[in-house]
């Protein structure tokens, strides 16, 4: 990036995230998400860092919070109300610690690491031990006077306990300063919402707004009416305390309430705490985003200093954002095995949660015209467990006018047929069954884990195989020889033994997943299992009406024209070649249904499972709900029965509630806990 471009980038940055902030802090509106703000404030942080010419005061990076109410007095905070630099992953994390090594060669380094709150930062004076001020962080030098409804939070305490212990330390320190997060807990927030949206009044998009909202307004009363608690992590006054952890024995003696804490004697020791919370943290009470890691020596911590606004001796390790921003590189088109042809966002790459994001899905024609996604735009990229990445929404604002409008094509890009959408589809497709494309992506397929599954034969190899002309279909794969692979780069004696080893290895096969591997479009894994448990045999399926594929478990319309449609000669040809080439599909027993006890509820039942549950992996959910004669389907439909809610779920959740009572009696929404109920 160039000195000019750089500079035109922070601009538009700062505009925008300052739009946002007064939308927020000012006019409590969210308009974008949490993630998206910080993903752009990271941007420009890193860009006046590389940059530092052109950090002006005005930047977002120099001041926190929003501007005063002009209804509330204003107080002014002796010690500025910092805010944290954001990280998400172990490399940032040791990046950090790297920078810290550096600046101080000779320290030994410990960590205080802490559950970073998500709530609504206030700092709260007391004056000889009585609560006098109460103040928002406002823009990190003046903040708003809330005292009045800080007091009506019971966890805070009007006046300091002065026990034995702190009686000493109290009685030294006139004034005294703590800081920390008012909160509300979910289950109040849930309530609170309930009550909101049946009054008609404005309901609240999470815990913190509706905790920033009821501080900042103007009549204590409404305060007092929601159940606002306070989290207390920071003693501002020097009590003598020499690390952050003393702080937090020290709060509850003063008769604070201080968020959960551990002394972490290394780093790796930071990124355990990370992770254990990380896994309990949807059963808090309340909602956090991530811990704060703390250089524990207070002294240390004041001479690493402040960088902008944020202290170089803390970082707010967040968890895993689903968000971030980025910009569009490019747009491919990608041709998959059953002809559908999806658009391919190329990424500037970005890190969401851990992982660096390369490409997002755009879907279809019609999506990248709803977005009205250009070529160069700047976009929030979304990400939910292990789907595939989609763009979610465009940044007009960040536009420099060199975007480039997408045209989707008329004809393949692989083979240039003619494409075709038939009328009510949203997907262009390439009809010719011979496209190379196509063939590539069925071989993909045909090997993969669910399929063939033949070890150490991914993509890459196939590409190799096909672009050396070792094999131009799936049956070349079995006469394949060891001499043939010597040749190929990056093959050597050994590995290019262990790759027909695999090969001769799976052609003993199973009929679900001889089938899948025939990439028969709409026949998913479920959709096999169910196939081969119904025909048991590849001959009686090869053989079966329509009517005869309606009447499998989860089996509609659509999907037995496609099974049926499949099956004319040319695919039969391929079928008999397999099994020419030494294909062998193993007997099958039949699954030992329990048909009476425990687990006999499941019989007959269709499962869809969405989202990953805590105790086992969905594979074994799967396994074990076939086991005891459930089915598991891919998709919510009418048909469906139950629908098994793991974490971090999504559109299947959506449709799902659509369908609750609708269909054949409803879809049953049951979480984990249910479920395993019902399999014990
Ligand atoms: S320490 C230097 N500790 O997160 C700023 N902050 O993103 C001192 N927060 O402004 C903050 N829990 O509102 C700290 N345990 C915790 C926290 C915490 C929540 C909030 C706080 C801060 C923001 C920074």
């Amino acid at each position: 990036m160039t000195k000019q471009q750089a500079k035109q980038r922070i601009d538009k940055l700062k505009k925008l995230i300052n739009h946002h902030r007064y939308l927020y802090h000012v006019l409590d509106k969210q308009e974008i998400s949490d993630e998206t703000s910080d993903s752009l404030k990271h941007e420009l942080y890193k860009l006046e860092q590389q940059f530092p010419e052109f950090i002006t005061p005005d930047s977002p990076t120099q001041r926190v919070g929003g501007e005063p109410l002009k209804e509330f007095k204003k107080v002014e905070h002796g010690i500025s109300m910092l805010s944290l630099e954001d990280i998400f992953s172990e490399k940032e994390l040791q990046d950090w610690e790297n920078y810290l090594k550096r600046l101080e060669p000779s320290a030994q380094l410990e960590y205080f690491a802490e559950l970073k709150i998500d709530g609504f930062a206030v700092a709260l004076i007391y004056k000889n031990g009585v609560f006098s001020v109460g103040a928002t962080r406002g823009d990190g030098k003046v903040g708003e006077d809330v005292t009045q409804n800080l007091k009506t939070i019971e966890s805070i305490p009007l006046k300091l306990r002065a026990t034995p212990d702190v009686a000493r330390l109290t009685s030294v320190v006139k004034q005294l300063e703590v800081r920390g997060e008012v909160y509300m807990e979910r289950a109040d927030f849930e309530k609170l919402n309930k009550e909101l949206e049946k009054k008609g009044e404005k309901t609240y998009a999470n815990p913190r707004n509706l905790a920033a909202g009821s501080i900042r307004q103007l009549d204590p009363k409404l305060a007092a009416s929601r159940p606002l608690k306070f989290l207390a992590y920071d003693i501002v006054t020097d009590m003598g305390q020499t690390k952050h952890s003393e702080e937090h024995q020290i709060l509850p003696a003063l008769g604070f309430k201080a968020g959960l804490g551990k002394i972490c004697k290394n780093l790796p020791d930071v990124l355990i705490f990370w992770q254990e919370i990380a896994k309990k943290r949807e059963n808090l009470s309340h909602q956090i985003d991530g811990i704060v890691a703390n250089v524990n020596d207070n002294h240390l911590f004041e001479r690493l200093g402040v960088v902008g606004k944020s202290p170089r001796g803390a970082r707010a390790f967040k968890f895993s954002p689903k968000q971030a921003t980025t910009r569009i590189l490019d747009i491919k088109i990608q041709v998959g095995r059953t002809g559908a042809l999806t658009p391919v966002a190329v990424l500037e790459p970005v890190e969401i949660g851990g992982t660096t994001i390369t490409r997002a899905t755009l879907h279809n024609e019609d999506e990248i015209k709803r977005l009205g996604v250009r070529i160069g735009d700047t976009v929030i990229i979304e990400r939910a467990g292990d789907v595939i990445p989609d763009v979610a929404k465009v940044l007009p604002e960040l536009r420099v006018g060199r975007e480039k409008e997408f045209h989707f094509p008329k004809t393949c890009p692989s083979c240039l047929s003619s494409l075709n959408r038939p009328l009510g589809e949203v997907v262009w497709r390439c009809p010719n069954t011979n496209c190379p494309a196509r063939k590539r992506e069925n071989l993909y397929h045909f090997v993969s884990k669910k399929a063939f599954d033949i070890e150490g034969l991914g993509p890459k190899i196939i590409d190799k195989l096909l672009d050396e002309k070792l094999i131009f279909q799936a049956v070349d794969i079995f006469t394949l020889c060891q001499g043939d692979l010597i040749p190929l780069e990056r093959f050597a004696e050994k590995s290019a033994k262990n790759l027909i080893e695999a090969i001769q290895k799976s052609k003993k096969i199973s009929l679900p997943r001889f089938i899948f591997a025939l990439g028969i479009r709409h026949v998913g894994e479920e959709t096999a299992i169910a196939m081969s448990n119904y025909f048991g045999s590849i001959d009686k399926l090869k053989m079966a009406s329509k009517e005869e594929l309606e009447k499998i478990p989860d089996v509609g319309p659509k999907v037995a024209e496609s099974i049926y449609k499949w099956f004319p000669r040319k695919n039969q040809k391929f079928i008999e070649e397999l099994f020419a080439a030494g294909i062998r599909i193993e007997s099958q027993r039949p699954a030992p249904y329990q048909t009476k006890g425990f687990g006999a509820g499941l019989k007959g039942k269709i499962f869809v499972l969405t989202g990953a549950l805590k105790t086992m992996s969905r594979d074994k959910a799967k396994e074990r709900i076939r086991l005891l004669g459930g089915n598991v389907s891919e998709s919510v439909s009418k048909m469906t029965d139950y629908l098994v809610v793991g974490e971090s779920t999504g559109s299947k959740l959506a449709k799902a509630r659509k369908l609750v009572g609708g269909g054949k009696g409803g879809v049953k929404i049951i979480k984990e806990k249910e479920f395993l109920e019902m399999l014990s």
